[in-house]
């Protein structure tokens, strides 16, 4: 192979791994994967952002390799932990330094090896490639393969010893979920990010007639589970609008509003528009606040779809003035912990310094919230969040400071029965370990936390 060598990687700045050159089977995905890993743990950026846009090196790939190196990079960020460590004990002198993308390049064979179904040789060889190809990673090819080869023969060792909450979960969070909800809840979260997450979806109506059509099973909640990720554009009743994705737990906190014909309701951090269009549908006349231009535009392609109608708002929801609401859901920017399963890079970028920031952001929109809503009306507050700090806390705080609100418990049969997501003072607690299914494909749900409130008469 005579790799079209890249110039200006390795050496200065952060480390970025080679361009795509699809000189060998699979190596262009393997690439990719290696730029998306990189590019979530050098700039924080999360491998959501770049959804939309063209997936850098990824954008070049056919169907079947972009599909490829999405699971690549998914499953290197659920198993980072272990991933890590098992690299650490083979590189005796640690990583080197100055080594270009020698440690994406690494992650992302480690991966194939530990946790894909891929061949090892294949594996091991697309990796030295990727190494050769990169100027700074290049003199450590040898070490490559060899680092890799032992990797692979103590595979069984390394998977048996392979902790979730330990090894998989970064130190802070498996701390804090320990400390907020014991050693067995949080192993048993950090267990449930293991899995691919569950297709949830929102129907318009006929559960039951969407679950059989679709080959998926009606929760109690009223969403429907699918099997397995399909291309969901091909999906009957997509085109027709009759259904959308949303986790299951996302599905509860507009239902708390019980919205109805007649009702004047604002959703304040709309976008994409999951919640809203569950507004909606209850026939109420619904304004879809969002400061970001960009995300409510995509609310308003799914309300297309959907054949739903909205007032939409671009608009910062601290300033956002109107005459009063009937009702307010305010779901608020946070810092996702509960979504991991569903994006694992999320575990990694985050930082408890993040917390304080949101925190204080959440309470001032809680208090704005409040005032949009008139006397007797009511408010939902929710957080795809499990720190108790962007949920729990900031409604015990709300209460404390604001004695012209009162919460109103939610009833489990509001929920479709679910007891174990209910806390003692009636406020929505969803966790990854919940609504256990036959399969892990059928089981579990986001972390939310909702609450209901009132503003008093
Ligand atoms: C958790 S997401 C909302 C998801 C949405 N409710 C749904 O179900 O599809 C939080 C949203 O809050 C928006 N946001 C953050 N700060 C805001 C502010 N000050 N005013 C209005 N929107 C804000 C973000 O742009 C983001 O779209």
């Amino acid at each position: 192979m005579k790799p079209n060598r890249p110039t200006g990687f390795g050496g200065r700045g952060p480390r970025r791994p080679p361009p795509v050159q699809p000189s060998a089977p699979g190596l262009a995905s393997r690439l990719a994967a290696a730029q998306a890993i990189s590019e979530v743990l050098n700039f924080s950026r999360a491998l959501e952002e770049r959804a939309g846009e063209a997936e850098g090196a990824a954008a070049s790939l056919d169907a079947r390799d972009r599909a490829l190196a999405r699971s690549i990079t998914a499953v290197s960020f659920r198993r980072l932990g272990t991933i890590r460590k098992a690299l650490g004990r083979f590189l005796e002198r640690g990583l080197p330094k100055r080594a270009g993308a020698l440690e994406w390049v690494l992650i992302v064979a480690a991966a194939q090896l530990l946790f894909l179904d891929v061949p090892d040789h294949a594996a091991v060889d697309l990796a030295v490639r990727a190494t050769r190809l990169d100027p700074g990673a290049a003199p450590f090819a040898a070490l490559v393969n060899a680092v890799l080869r032992n990797l692979a023969r103590a595979r069984d060792e390394i998977l048996a010893g392979s902790d979730p909450l330990d090894d998989d979960t970064p130190h802070w969070l498996a701390q804090r979920w320990r400390a907020t909800y014991g050693d067995a809840t949080a192993r048993a979260i950090a267990r449930a990010h293991r899995d691919e997450p569950t297709l949830d979806l929102s129907v318009k109506s006929d559960a039951e007639g969407w679950a059989r059509r679709l080959g998926g099973i009606a929760l109690a909640t009223g969403s429907v589970r699918l099997e397995s990720h399909v291309a969901i554009a091909e999906l009957e009743g997509y085109a027709e609008g009759e259904w959308w994705v949303q986790d299951a737990a996302a599905a509860l906190p507009a239902r708390l509003i019980a919205a109805g014909p007649g009702m004047r309701v604002v959703d304040l951090c709309a976008a994409p528009g999951g919640k809203s269009a569950e507004l909606a549908i209850s026939g109420a006349k619904v304004t879809a606040v969002d400061r970001s231009a960009e995300r409510l535009k995509r609310l308003a392609i799914n309300f297309e779809r959907l054949r739903l109608e909205a007032e939409i708002v671009v608009a910062n929801a601290l300033v956002f003035e109107a005459a009063p609401f009937d009702a307010t859901l305010l779901d608020a920017p946070c810092s996702a912990t509960g979504t991991i399963r569903r994006h694992p890079d999320v575990a990694w970028i985050k930082r408890q310094g993040d917390l304080s920031t949101l925190v204080e952001l959440q309470s001032r929109l809680l208090d704005r919230a409040i005032a949009l809503t008139r006397p007797g009306g009511t408010i939902v507050y929710c957080t795809c969040s499990l720190e108790p700090e962007e949920g729990e806390g900031q409604i015990a705080a709300l209460l404390r400071r604001n004695p012209d609100v009162r919460r109103v418990p939610i009833e489990a049969q509001e929920i479709g029965g679910l007891d174990e997501c209910l806390n003692a003072a009636g406020e929505l607690r969803t966790l990854p370990c919940h609504l256990q299914g036959p399969t892990p494909r059928l089981s579990g749900l986001d972390g939310f936390f909702a609450a209901r409130l009132q503003r008093k008469p």
